[in-house]
């Protein structure tokens, strides 16, 4: 049984950004199966790697698109980012050193962080652009009964 589930409610309208997502669950429950089954050390390292450099990745394209749409929380958004880049890669770090292993209380924060950033902020991003493209069209139409 996968530790996170993808739901229709998850999807915030911008294809890119909802393949992420989709991507992001499916490593997360990789290293969740991987945790479960008790694979080695080695491949539960690489899976959990595998899902934290795509986080990262994923957070700048999120960004890189906040930017380019102007959207007015980015720099909140952001910060959301920043926190849980700092405190993934330091869980990282402590994993690689050995200080600590992979548990279900870290894999259930992973869930429970990116459901509910998904459902409570990434949300924002689709709202924003379903409004920027309707001023957009708006805007354009006004243009059209002028000329
Ligand atoms: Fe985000």
């Amino acid at each position: 049984m996968p530790i996170i589930e993808w739901k229709k409610q998850y999807l915030i309208g911008e294809q890119q950004i909802d393949l992420h997502h989709q991507y992001l669950f499916s490593l997360l429950n990789k290293t969740y199966d991987d945790f479960v089954n008790k694979e080695s050390a080695d491949r539960l390292s690489s899976t959990f790697d595998d899902l934290i450099d795509y986080a990262i990745y994923h957070f700048s394209t999120e960004e890189q698109l906040m930017e380019r749409c102007g959207f007015p929380g980015l720099a909140e958004h952001k910060k959301e980012h920043d926190l849980f880049t700092k405190k993934v890669v330091d869980i990282q770090k402590g994993y690689h050193d050995g200080e600590r292993g992979i548990s279900l209380e870290l894999l259930s924060f992973l869930q429970d962080w990116l459901s509910t950033h998904i459902l409570l902020s990434d949300v924002e991003i689709g709202r924003y652009l379903v409004s920027r493209n309707r001023r957009k069209s708006l805007g354009s139409r006004n243009i059209d009964i002028n000329v």
